[in-house]
């Protein structure tokens, strides 16, 4: 039966930074001349940024989302765990592939960083999937345990749990890529828990990457923005 009131996401804006930055990376790979050295190194560092921040969000979800699942319904996290155990495997494999493409030059550099690009296009459409799994089956799991003020306060943790450098990952391709109406409450948390030079520099990323009718939207919210759930919860 549907639910009258939609319940919380915990994976919801996360998710939508992972997949722009997923997308992004896939993209740039395709495009990439591996023959050109400044040209791959770019690339290479993208898809090493991505990588990185794919391994860690996975540890993310391992200490605080499956452990949360495991607490109330143990054995539910079990295929979102299997699931990760093969992202660890591939994010290494990954990372051998762009070693081995750095080390080459000509056509070998070529023939190395397409199968790269490709390993990548696998890993994307597996990490989508996945992703779509957490969004329906972990979520019923928690929905079906926890209260949603109690979700907020384990999204509240792991936030507070991110190195200032990982959450600038995480804002800029969070922010950007979610709706007028999920950046409205992130950037009313913002305000209310970040220093205003974070928050300020939240505001530039943003003027730099939106439209003009979303930059209205995000300006009019912070203008009017009252306390957030997200804050509350803290
Ligand atoms: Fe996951």
């Amino acid at each position: 039966m549907q639910e009258s009131t939609p319940r919380y996401n915990i994976y919801a804006v996360i998710h939508k930074a992972l997949r722009a930055m997923m997308a992004d990376a896939l993209i740039r790979a395709g495009r990439t001349d591996w023959q050109d050295a400044a040209d791959r190194g770019e690339t290479l560092a993208t898809v090493r940024g991505l990588l990185d921040f794919c391994a860690s969000h996975l540890e993310h979800e391992n200490d605080f989302v499956h452990a949360a699942m495991e607490a109330r319904q143990p054995g539910s996290s079990a295929d979102g765990q299997a699931d990760h155990r093969v992202h660890v495997n591939a994010i290494r494999d990954l990372c051998d592939q762009a070693a081995a493409v750095e080390a080459l030059q000509g056509a070998d550099a070529v023939r190395v960083g397409e199968a790269l690009y490709r390993s990548l296009a696998v890993f994307v459409g597996e990490n989508y999937e996945h992703m779509h799994f957490e969004e329906t089956h972990n979520n019923q799991v928690l929905w079906s345990r926890y209260q949603d003020h109690e979700i907020m306060a384990i999204e509240h943790a792991i936030r507070a749990s991110l190195p200032p450098q990982e959450n600038a990952v995480v804002m800029r391709w969070m922010l950007p890529n979610v709706s007028a109406q999920e950046r409205a409450l992130i950037l009313s948390d913002m305000r209310e828990q970040a220093p205003p030079e974070v928050f300020q520099g939240a505001m530039g990323l943003l003027r730099v990457h939106l439209s003009a009718s979303d930059w209205q939207k995000a300006e009019a919210a912070v203008q009017s923005a009252g306390p957030s759930p997200l804050a509350a919860a803290a």
